[in-house]
């Protein structure tokens, strides 16, 4: 029997700026999924969602991984099991953490030998498949683990200090909020396009902040990376109650992170002021979730 565990991810910068080619720097957070996978007659995946073989509606990424994973291997039968500690639909990349965790959980059992690039592009596929549409963030992110510049693919420097996520418990979809920042685009180009090109430029400036762990000069670049996401329509009056919040307890930043509307924020905090940071938030009505950026992207935790 094989476990792997992948972790979710937040956005540092870059969110919706990134759709159109521009820079976003993302950080693996040490929350994980566990995908537990061995050998069996048939097809069987379980999760808190219920046991089925192969269905698409309520297990599509785990189907999905199973069916290309025949690609790579004769499966004819596994028993999967699911375990997140990821809120789902939230935008912290649910869904790439157990579609990498499962490739890797199959790719250990069946001896496929696959590589990381391979599992992110797999991964990727997959979420594309699912959602009609999805970019290459989550699943690299997931995959590799740590700070990634996107879509230059490239790790940066570790992030040394707390993150404290915001969860409004709202759903918010993806595809419309890019759909409605497209929208506006097209009616102001004028404007939309320059503060697009702000934010991936952010991004790239931020780099070397990230490099030298200036975490207050980071935090006041994420602070105008929120203002210009509440700009192109995507902020929402409670994450902005919960970004305030954040800010007046000590938060060296607070933003929205992933596509807004509903979903979640995170702050930035030294750790003495985690606690102080956490409490505000959930006075003001989220669930709070404190962590820290991992190195670790998917990984093999047992084998038996
Ligand atoms: O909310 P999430 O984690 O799905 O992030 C969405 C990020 C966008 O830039 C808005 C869309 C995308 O596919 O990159």
């Amino acid at each position: 029997m094989i476990t792997c565990s992948a972790p979710g991810k937040i956005y540092l910068f870059g969110e919706h700026a990134v759709v159109y080619g521009q820079s976003a720097i993302c950080c693996a957070i040490d929350i994980r999924t566990r995908v537990q996978a061995e050998r069996c007659d048939s097809i069987v995946i379980e999760s808190v969602l219920g046991r089925t073989g192969i269905d698409y509606d309520i297990h599509p990424y785990v189907s999905k991984a199973i069916e290309k994973m025949q690609d790579h291997a004769d499966i004819e039968g596994v028993k999967i099991r699911i375990d997140s500690n990821l809120p789902v639909g939230s935008g912290l990349g649910s869904s790439a953490a157990v579609t990498v965790a499962a490739i890797q959980a199959l790719n250990h059992l069946f001896n496929c030998n696959l590589q990381l690039e391979e599992i992110a592009t797999i991964g990727h596929g997959i979420e594309k498949e699912v959602q009609g549409n999805a970019s290459p963030t989550d699943t690299y992110v997931s995959t590799m683990g740590g700070v990634v510049m996107i879509p230059q693919r490239r790790k940066l420097q570790a992030l040394e200090c707390t993150i404290v996520i915001g969860n409004t418990g709202r759903f918010s979809s993806t595809r419309e909020l890019v759909a409605s920042v497209a929208r506006l685009k097209i009616e102001f180009p004028d404007i939309i396009d320059p503060i697009l090109t702000n934010i991936g430029t952010m991004s790239l400036i931020a780099e070397e902040y990230v490099s030298r762990k200036e975490y207050a000069t980071l935090g006041k670049l994420m602070n105008v990376n929120h203002g210009l996401l509440d700009a192109i329509g995507v902020g929402s009056a409670e994450l902005s109650a919960l970004v305030y919040a954040a800010r007046s307890n000590g938060a060296l930043a607070a933003k929205i992170t992933g596509a807004g509307g509903g979903g979640c924020m995170v702050a930035l905090s030294d750790e003495p002021e985690a606690q102080r940071i956490a409490k505000a938030i959930s006075d003001s009505g989220a669930e709070v979730i404190i962590t820290r950026n991992t190195h670790e992207g998917v990984r093999l935790e047992t084998q038996k």
